[in-house]
């Protein structure tokens, strides 16, 4: 019985909270010729609760003809209202 009880405390502290696992899974890279791009789409999608923000109307998935333009449009558009980065080195990694 003791020991039991020993093995699940141990398993408990052991074991990474299943959420935290699954959100870490979330970070969308970029490989760009600029340097990549890593966009953490859990957060985004905590803070932007409307997937069509950034999905439009159609069923939230990989964005057609997505690319510079597309991308720069969508991630600096929003930034420049809600204050996010702006800069080519707070996006691009070198
Ligand atoms: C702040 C913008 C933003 C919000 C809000 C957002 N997404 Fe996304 N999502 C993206 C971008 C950018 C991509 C990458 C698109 C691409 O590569 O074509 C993406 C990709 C995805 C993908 C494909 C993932 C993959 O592995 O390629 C799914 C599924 C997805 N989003 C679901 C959702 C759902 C569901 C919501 C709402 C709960 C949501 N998104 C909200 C920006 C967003
Ligand atoms: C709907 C609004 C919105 C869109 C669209 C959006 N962002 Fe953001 N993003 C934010 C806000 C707001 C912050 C600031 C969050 C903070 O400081 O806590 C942020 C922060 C960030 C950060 C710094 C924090 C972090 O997560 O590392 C990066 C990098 C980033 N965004 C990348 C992107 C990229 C790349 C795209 C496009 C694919 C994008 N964002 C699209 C709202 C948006
Ligand atoms: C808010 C984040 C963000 C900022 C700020 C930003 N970019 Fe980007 N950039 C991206 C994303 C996301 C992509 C598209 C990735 C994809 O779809 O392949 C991209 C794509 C590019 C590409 C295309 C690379 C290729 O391989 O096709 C170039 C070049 C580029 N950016 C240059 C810049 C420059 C120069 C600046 C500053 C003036 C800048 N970016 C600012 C997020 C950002």
């Amino acid at each position: 019985m003791h020991t039991l009880f020993t093995l699940i405390i141990a398993a408990a502290l052991v074991l990474p909270p299943l959420s935290s696992h699954a959100r870490m899974q979330q970070q969308l890279v970029f490989e760009t010729s600029n340097g990549r791009v890593v966009f953490t789409h859990s957060d985004h999608q905590d803070a932007e609760k409307d997937c069509g923000a950034c999905h439009g109307a159609k069923e939230p998935g990989k964005i057609p003809g997505f690319g510079k333009e597309r991308a720069h449009q969508l991630c600096i558009g929003c930034h420049q209202k809600k204050d996010g980065p702006q800069k080519c080195h707070e996006c691009h990694e070198k």
